[in-house]
């Protein structure tokens, strides 16, 4: 063997075993999804603190701290209708998901994970070594979760199933008959099933309660992030079973070991306050997709075509012709308008629309959406 195929072979197996250590999605979201009319976000409006209320006295920065805050791992568990037993406080859903992949799967694992997906379950899976299979939505089916391609894409050493319900990108609603289903496949072969539940709370009307209760091989993640609107608090969770919650503390020590004592204060006051809280957001939400029906009703399916939900913060089009790359440079240099291209999603064909911020710049941004179509 020459010496230059040895080396492109020990290079070759280091590219192989490289670990994915970062987020092309999430440095994107940081540093250049902004724009005037900025429909790259996927949460509702901020949520400012001088509407919490709260006083500095009922404030304090450092907490007596063990495996979780008594009040707020009761006020998490009493909006899930579950056991504080079954609850792990985590830094945001990001965390949440993190710690939950980490504690249910081992490197070499199998993994699958819906497609199209929010980036960071599959970068997250990928950086702990799992094998990472995709299993489609399909737009011919708007996008619904369908048992039967799990269980084409299902292999014997896979451990965790990965799904967002609410959907992200498309926003579609998984019902609980269908969520049984796939309970029954993970079941059949001693895997779990994980849901990233962030956006759930986005149904307004007859909120579906959260799929934990559907069986024991269901893991749960959320937060207080994307439809209340207070994403700085990083009032995030897990519910799991009691072993597995307490393994998932356990292995939180590695990485953060204790949340700041503030957030959790601010966090308990929160979910005093949390019918108020959503209600806000759901005001800009509700009026915001009725924007966006309008807009979707007056193009007639002449340039766009989207998937449509009654539910959710986001919605996921693509162009009916054109070069989806050269309408979101336009759009962005020409029209002062950001949304997520859908390469993020492994769908560069498509677009992500985000709701819930401010119905007049969200109108404005629809509004030139059209004008940057290249010709
Ligand atoms: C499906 C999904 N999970 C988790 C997150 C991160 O949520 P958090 O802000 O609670 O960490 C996002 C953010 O976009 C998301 O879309």
């Amino acid at each position: 063997m020459s010496q230059r195929t040895k080396l492109l072979r020990a290079e070759l197996k280091i590219a192989t075993t490289m670990r994915q250590k970062q987020s092309d999605y999430m440095q994107w979201a940081k540093l250049q999804s902004k724009a005037r009319f900025n429909l790259a976000t996927s949460g509702v409006a901020a949520y400012p603190l001088s509407e919490l209320p709260v006083t500095i006295d009922q404030l304090e920065i450092n907490g007596d701290h063990t495996y979780g805050y008594a009040p707020l791992q009761q006020a998490i568990a009493k909006k899930a209708g579950v056991d504080p037993d079954s609850v792990v406080a985590a830094a945001g859903t990001s965390m949440a998901n993190h710690l939950a992949m980490a504690a249910l799967i081992e490197p070499g694992d199998d993994v699958l994970i819906e497609h199209p997906a929010y980036e960071l379950l599959v970068s997250t899976a990928q950086y702990l070594q799992a094998q990472v299979t995709r299993f489609p939505r399909r737009e011919e089916n708007n996008f619904a979760l369908d048992p039967a391609e799990i269980r084409r894409a299902i292999t014997p050493k896979a451990k965790l199933i990965v799904i967002t319900n609410l959907h992200n990108p498309t926003s579609v609603l998984t019902p609980e008959s269908t969520l049984r289903e796939v309970g029954d496949i993970a079941r059949s072969i001693g895997a779990r099933v994980l849901v990233d539940e962030v956006y759930l709370d986005a149904v307004y009307e007859n909120t579906p309660r959260t799929s934990f209760h559907l069986g024991k091989e269901f893991v749960v993640t959320s937060s207080l992030t994307k439809v209340y609107g207070l994403s700085g608090l990083r009032c995030g969770w897990i519910l799991a079973q009691p072993d597995q919650a307490r393994a998932m503390y356990r292995l939180n020590d590695l990485f953060g070991a204790v949340p700041p004592h503030p957030a959790e204060l601010l966090s308990v006051i929160a979910f005093q306050n949390l019918h108020k809280i959503r209600n806000r957001a759901r005001t800009i939400v509700e009026a915001d997709r009725a924007v966006l029906a309008n807009f979707f009703a007056a193009d007639n399916g002449h340039s766009f075509a989207a998937t449509r939900s009654d539910f959710g913060t986001t919605t996921f089009p693509h162009l009916k012709n054109g070069n989806v790359g050269a309408f979101i440079t336009q759009l962005r240099e020409k029209h002062e308008t950001s949304v997520v291209p859908g390469h993020f999603f492994d769908m560069p064909d498509y677009f992500r629309i985000g709701m819930g911020v401010n119905t007049q710049m969200f109108a404005e941004g629809l509004r030139r959406l059209p004008q940057a179509i290249p010709l």
